[in-house]
């Protein structure tokens, strides 16, 4: 999978060179925009989901001058008109990118990616049904945007995958191309680590890690990012750049795998998890405290580690600990069924006549994106041994199941007749208070004040 052998190949190549091609290199490096006449764009970013729409915003706000180019019409239409899940600060910097006419250009015209000092690349890596990656679309943005490659581009991958994807969609193809990273182009790698819905950090100060094809690829994409970012740290290569996107992800996954399942224990032991996470959280070094849930409360972590895993599994090493954890999580909504079941059943409710409700269905609080969300699960689990089942998300009209029927919000917000509800998620504006009044609500968030009727899963 890798081709470490470019490394040595480039450095062959560059010592091989004549003193009138060196130093076209040499001018390149110092001087991309000497590679051609026309730089429309500071930068391209390509794919404007939940990554690449707040990054193209970012760099509008620093003053770049932005191309987002998606594939999606519908996408650009909703960009285009407002209709887009994003934290407040981006929605007032959107409304400014699309009243202000010059601020950016929209498109999904591939070949525009010819004018941009630079592409990004932020599509989508999710896995298959058998958990398998599913890299179509990031081979789809690769090819695309090496077809459209001129000289003197920086090319940066931040979508999360396996180690070696840059070497093998960039480096590689454009090898082929005829054009040498390095040299004709600078190309890097620098995750994404924004947090849907989270205030908290914004943007611009979490640090960006940095892996370049080179020394100079690296500073070129350091300094890209560093338009907008307060912080980059650059490591020695693309590998190390990749492998601590894995890191970080897997490391969230063992952690709320574990937790979920102390939960479990907690639960069987009769202690308060939460009190006890708490106080173990007073301690001021050595703990960090996951909270345990339905799911895993984000999208990625159902999916990054599989990256890895499919990585091993071809060269026959194992991670037990983190396959371990995947199954726990993964097993999760089968775990919110069956107490869902036994909860009906202690009530003599019998399942196949119950009607439950799920509150909230987003994958965790303040996002209207469901991708990977346990609750499309829980509902499927439920619907198959026939229960009733309705949910409530004030920011999710409609949510499609794995047979493709479609399931609408319902309009009503209190269902005091329902036979139990689920609270999956809790967004700001949830509305509780007909829950205290409720005789049988499992609170899966576990942020609900005990009480009877009240179970935690
Ligand atoms: N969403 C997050 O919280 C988050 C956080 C950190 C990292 N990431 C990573 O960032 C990457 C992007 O995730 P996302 O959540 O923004 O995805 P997304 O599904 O929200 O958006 C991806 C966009 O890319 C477009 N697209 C797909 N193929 C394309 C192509 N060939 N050319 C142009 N556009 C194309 C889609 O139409 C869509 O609008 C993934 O690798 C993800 O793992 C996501």
């Amino acid at each position: 999978m890798h081709r470490w052998g470019t490394h040595l190949r480039l450095s062959l190549f560059t010592s091989s060179l004549g003193g009138r091609q060196l130093s076209r290199v040499r001018s390149l490096l110092r001087n991309p925009e000497s590679a051609t006449s026309v730089r429309d764009f500071d930068i391209a970013i390509l794919g404007l989901g939940y990554v690449g729409l707040p990054t193209a915003l970012a760099f509008c706000a620093a003053g770049s001058r932005v191309l987002g180019v998606d594939i999606s019409e519908g996408r650009l239409a909703a960009i285009r008109s407002g209709q887009v899940d994003l934290v407040e600060s981006d929605r007032r910097r959107l409304g400014v990118a699309n009243a202000t006419e010059s601020a950016w250009t929209l498109s999904n015209d591939i070949s525009l990616l010819a004018r941009a000092r630079a592409v990004i690349v932020c599509v989508p890596t999710p896995i298959d049904a058998h958990a398998v990656p599913d890299l179509r679309a990031l081979e789809g943005a690769c090819a695309a945007m090496i077809e459209a490659a001129t000289p003197g581009q920086l090319l940066m991958l931040t979508s999360t995958s396996y180690v070696g994807c840059t070497r093998d969609l960039l480096v590689e193809p454009l090898l082929a191309r005829g054009l040498q990273p390095g040299i004709d182009v600078h190309v890097a790698f620098s995750s994404e680590r924004i947090n849907p819905a989270d205030e908290a950090f914004g943007h611009e100060e979490v640090p960006r890690v940095v892996g370049g094809f080179t020394p100079e690829c690296a500073a070129e994409a350091a300094a890209m990012l560093g338009r907008y970012v307060d912080a980059t740290h650059t490591v020695d290569t693309l590998e190390i750049a990749e492998a601590s996107k894995l890191l970080e992800n897997t490391f969230r996954a063992v952690n709320i795998a574990f937790i979920n399942e102390f939960a479990n224990v907690c639960r069987e032991l009769g202690v308060p998890v939460t009190d006890v996470i708490d106080a173990a959280a007073t301690k001021p070094y050595g703990f960090m405290p996951f909270r345990p849930g339905p799911g895993v409360g984000g999208h990625c972590i159902p999916c990054d580690p599989h990256y890895l895993l499919w990585q091993l599994r071809a060269n026959r090493v194992a991670s037990p600990i983190l396959e371990q954890a995947m199954t726990g999580i993964a097993h999760r909504p089968r775990r919110v069924a069956s107490r869902i079941n036994s909860m009906l059943a202690d009530a003599g409710v019998p399942p196949k006549s119950a009607r439950v409700v799920v509150l909230g269905v987003a994958y965790k609080p303040n996002v209207a994106d469901v991708r990977e969300s346990t609750a499309i699960e829980v509902i499927e689990i439920l619907r198959k041994q026939g229960t009733r089942v309705s949910f409530v998300d004030s920011r999710v009209p409609a949510i499609r199941l794995a047979d493709g029927e479609v399931l609408v919000a319902s309009d009503e917000v209190h269902h005091a007749d329902a036979d139990l509800v689920l609270l999956h998620t809790k967004h700001d504006d949830t509305e509780l208070t007909w829950l205290e009044r409720h005789p049988r609500v499992l609170d899966a968030t576990y942020t609900l004040e005990p009480r009877a009727g009240l179970s935690l899963i």
